[in-house]
């Protein structure tokens, strides 16, 4: 593979970061997941966007212009002939000389690395028809969840709960309700209408999720965004997820209860149908 580090593209034997990166060391970084269909990207301007707000609520600028990242996203699509799969982006506050808990100066250049993962017949992962199973589990991530950092630590013990239940991923629980996924937002269906969590602090603001609103509304369907609990997730008659690398994913189970059939329902699979002819 061909990655990205710091202006340049190497094999990934060769690519290197410092050991007093601020991500290596503090989490002090922010990150980017594009999926790519047929060669193509799928909602750049979107995860561009959200990238500058993550980085301005931490206080740092973009590493450069969003059609300078436009062009390394594409050139790493050529170069490693990607044809299904994602581009992870990664933007820390660099590296400065030693360990310290306060911010390097005003201009430590900003470490930038971006890489591919090929993820063939993506669109078509039969994991759509059968759905898979949460459990939930308390949400005990910090505050700002709206700010993509790569503090990814709870999320991926989550999914360790998870696996260790016998399940696909953990649905997170804070004051009685529903946040998100531990990648990706969460929905339930009641009576024809989607629910979900209404954008805050509490939980990413996903790319995928404005655009899948986008859609449902556009095809009449009644959407409202607030917060649920995971009793009212397990009575609804539908439940899924939304994330770049899922896109809609259908969710059959929660805590070992089916969730309406126990089958994906018609209106996951119809915004997934929708999504994914949207975007390719
Ligand atoms: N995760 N919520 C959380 C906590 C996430 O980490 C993600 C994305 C989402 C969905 O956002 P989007 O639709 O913009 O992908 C929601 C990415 C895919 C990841 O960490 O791999």
């Amino acid at each position: 593979r061909t990655v990205y580090v710091n202006g340049e593209y190497v094999p990934e034997a060769e690519a290197k970061v410092s050991v007093f990166d601020r991500a290596f060391l503090m989490a002090d970084g922010v990150y980017e997941v594009t999926s790519v269909l047929g060669g193509r990207l799928i909602d750049f301007d979107g995860h561009a966007a959200r990238l500058e707000r993550s980085l301005g609520e931490l206080g740092m600028g973009m590493p450069m212009s969003r059609d300078e990242l436009l062009t390394i996203h594409r050139e790493l699509v050529v170069r490693n002939d990607l044809t299904d799969g994602m581009i992870y982006l990664q933007v820390t506050r660099g590296a400065p000389g030693d360990r310290d808990f306060a911010f390097p100066p005003e201009g430590t250049p900003q470490t930038v690395v971006l890489f591919t993962q090929s993820k063939p017949g993506l669109a078509d992962s039969p994991l759509a028809k059968q759905g898979i199973r949460v459990i939930s589990i308390p949400d005990v991530r910090w505050g700002r969840r709206d700010i993509k950092t790569v503090q990814l630590l709870y999320p991926s013990m989550g999914k360790m709960m998870a696996k260790k239940a016998g399940a696909d991923d953990a649905w997170m629980v804070e004051d009685g309700a529903v946040t998100e996924g531990t990648s990706n937002n969460a929905y339930i269906v009641k009576d024809g209408t989607i629910v979900t969590r209404n954008l805050g602090t509490e939980i990413l603001h996903g790319i995928t999720r404005a655009a899948v609103l986008r859609f449902a509304r556009e095809a009449q369907m009644k959407v409202e965004e607030r917060a649920f609990t995971i009793d009212e997730a397990k009575a609804a008659d539908e439940a899924f997820i939304t994330s770049a690398s899922m896109f809609v994913m259908p969710v059959v189970e929660i805590d070992g209860d089916a969730v309406g059939s126990g089958a994906p329902g018609p209106v996951a699979t119809r915004l997934r149908e929708i999504y994914l002819e949207e975007s390719r």
